[in-house]
């Protein structure tokens, strides 16, 4: 129950131990047509270049701002979080001429901020945020701030690691030319693959740049020979971990992307619920907390630190703490994928009740578990 790596479905563990084939055998192929299918389907886009990155969530960050930024760009990013503060490092790593946007940890990008920053730069050539900052568990809403980018001239660049499969993510409708997630939050996958997609516009940019994209292995003009019609060989595809996306995503679509959404706002809701009973708040900001990964705000006179302990050590209860500013200020608690659940929360809150009794605080259990439902 912490921010990712979430649980994984059985049949998941099963596909990585499958036999391995070659990565251009044609049973292979043929599975990697189908996740670039699954994908699209995950991701609400048609983009023909949708496809994984053979790495982490960080590897199609690189991807999106590598093949997109050109030394002297001005790239416009908001920064409420760890991961908007990585975008920045990244993009600057490409020469990007960078104007943050920022907001307290916690709290949201406004798209007034975006408009106000785009005022002041000539030729932005991007904007990008974080859609589910894992670090503090705050939503910020892009379909503003992606027609705001629009209408200044730039492409939209959003962040979906935590959010895909966990909440809605609507890439065509809400015109992001670029983005990138992770197997390892809602999709409930083992980390290792970052699914990307780019729109048209984003590929033209790609593609019709002055340079070479400084970076061989995630050069998207390189893999979608790879991963396109053409077949040629580039790298040799993590052939396990393909199969484990394929089987998650297969899992992701059987229940239903709504189905999915509403079982995590669900879970989440009786989350809150049940802290509420017991005296104890979600930190992130109201009416943006995050359905799968909740920041619980660590009460007066608690051991942040020793209270996360004692949950592994005599509850097998993994949770996250706080990062940055928030260390020691809050636990995160995540419920993405195969791990949101109802016996979850409820297991979650039981053990928490117990350690803060244990250490002189009077937390009423049974009204908290009838607060969950
Ligand atoms: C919002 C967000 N972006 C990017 C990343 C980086 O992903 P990874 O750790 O898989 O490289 C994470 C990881 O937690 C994340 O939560």
């Amino acid at each position: 129950m912490g921010p990712g790596p979430s649980n994984v479905a059985p049949s998941v563990r099963e596909a990585m131990s499958r036999p391995l084939v070659g990565h251009l055998d044609p049973a292979f192929v043929k599975m990697m047509e189908e996740i670039k299918t699954m994908l699209r389907q995950a991701f609400l886009t048609k983009n023909e270049m949708t496809f994984p990155i053979s790495g982490t969530g960080s590897a199609g960050m690189e991807f999106c701002f590598v093949n997109l930024i050109e030394p002297g760009d001005e790239v416009i990013i908001g920064v409420n979080g760890v991961f908007g503060a990585r975008m920045v490092d990244v993009a600057e790593r490409c020469g990007a001429r960078v104007r943050k946007v920022e907001a307290p940890w916690g709290r949201i990008i406004d798209a007034r901020q975006i408009a106000d920053a785009l005022e002041t730069v000539s030729h932005p050539k991007l904007v990008a945020v974080v859609h589910a900052e894992t670090s503090t568990g705050a939503l910020t809403p892009v379909e503003e701030i992606s027609n705001i980018a629009h209408n200044a001239g730039a492409l939209f660049l959003l962040d979906t690691v935590t959010s895909l499969g966990g909440c809605p993510v609507r890439i065509d409708d809400w015109r992001v030319d670029a983005v990138y997630s992770g197997t390892q939050k809602c999709l409930s996958c083992p980390p290792g693959l970052a699914p990307v997609s780019l729109s048209p516009p984003a590929l033209q940019a790609a593609t019709k740049r002055k340079g070479k994209v400084q970076s061989w292995y995630l050069d998207v003009n390189l893999l979608a020979s790879y991963w396109g019609q053409e077949r040629v060989y580039h790298h040799t595809a993590p052939i396990s971990m393909n199969y484990a996306l394929h089987e998650a995503l297969r899992l992701v679509l059987a229940e239903g992307l709504e189905n999915r959404w509403r079982r995590h706002e669900q879970n989440h809701l009786a989350l809150k619920a049940g802290l509420k009973a017991m005296g104890l708040e979600i930190a992130s900001q109201e009416g943006h907390q995050l359905w799968q990964l909740n920041a619980v705000t660590v009460p007066e006179g608690a051991d942040e630190a020793a209270v996360r302990k004692r949950l592994l050590s005599d509850f097998d209860i993994e949770i996250g703490a706080g990062l940055g500013p928030l260390k020691g200020k809050l636990w995160r608690v995540g419920l993405m994928g195969e791990t949101s659940s109802k016996a979850n929360v409820k297991a979650f809150l039981s053990a928490l009740a117990l350690i803060l009794n244990d250490s002189g605080r009077k937390t009423d259990i049974e009204a908290a578990l009838a607060a969950v439902g």
